[in-house]
């Protein structure tokens, strides 16, 4: 059998932006319309297979509503990556997602692989990816759009990081 490497990964944002609907386009090929908001935090595991090693993501995706923002630190804590996620057609989303990246620099694991994504890219968009790419680039983030409903970029998303993910040195 080939090693497996387990890593926790956690996506934060405001309410409503398709954290939820992102895990499950990505660990099921499901969509719901009427996805019901996180209560606290849900948590769901999906492996990938490369060619020397196996990668297990332990997803934890929390809820946005602002009456559990005090949880977030204790779901971000010992996580590998992060996934920000806000809404490309609501603008104050992606300020909620900025000052949670910059939360995470601050308090986040050292070596945490931030990631910032823009989803919903279904629908009509509001905010300029130009604008949003330059801020990654000036940040060190990686930077993706995805909708979780046609499931365009999902797989990619959970790819990316995951191939970052590299087996312990012996
Ligand atoms: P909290 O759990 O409250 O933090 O919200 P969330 O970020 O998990 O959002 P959720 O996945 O519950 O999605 C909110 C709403 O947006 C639901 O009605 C989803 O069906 C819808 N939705 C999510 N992703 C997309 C998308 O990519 N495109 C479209 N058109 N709708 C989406
Ligand atoms: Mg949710």
């Amino acid at each position: 059998s080939i090693p497996t490497v387990q890593k926790k990964i956690v996506l934060l944002g405001q309410s409503s932006v398709g954290k939820s609907s992102l895990v499950y386009q990505f660990c099921k090929g499901e969509f719901f319309e009427n996805q019901e908001p996180t209560i606290g935090a849900s948590f769901l595991t999906k492996e990938l297979d490369f060619s020397t090693h196996k990668v297990s993501l332990q997803i934890w995706d929390t809820a946005g509503q602002e009456r559990y923002e005090s949880l977030a630190p204790m779901y971000y804590r010992k996580a590998a990556a992060a996934l920000v996620v806000f809404d490309l057609n609501e603008a104050y989303t992606l300020n909620k997602a900025k000052d949670k990246i910059q939360e995470l620099s601050t308090n986040g694991e050292p070596n945490m692989i931030i990631t910032l994504v823009g989803n919903k890219c279904d629908l009509e968009r509001r905010i300029n990816s130009e604008e949003v790419k330059e801020y990654c680039e000036e940040n060190g983030i990686m930077y993706f759009e995805t909708s979780a409903k046609t499931g365009k970029g999902v797989e990619e998303v959970f790819q990316k990081i995951s191939r970052k993910f590299k087996l312990p040195k012996k």
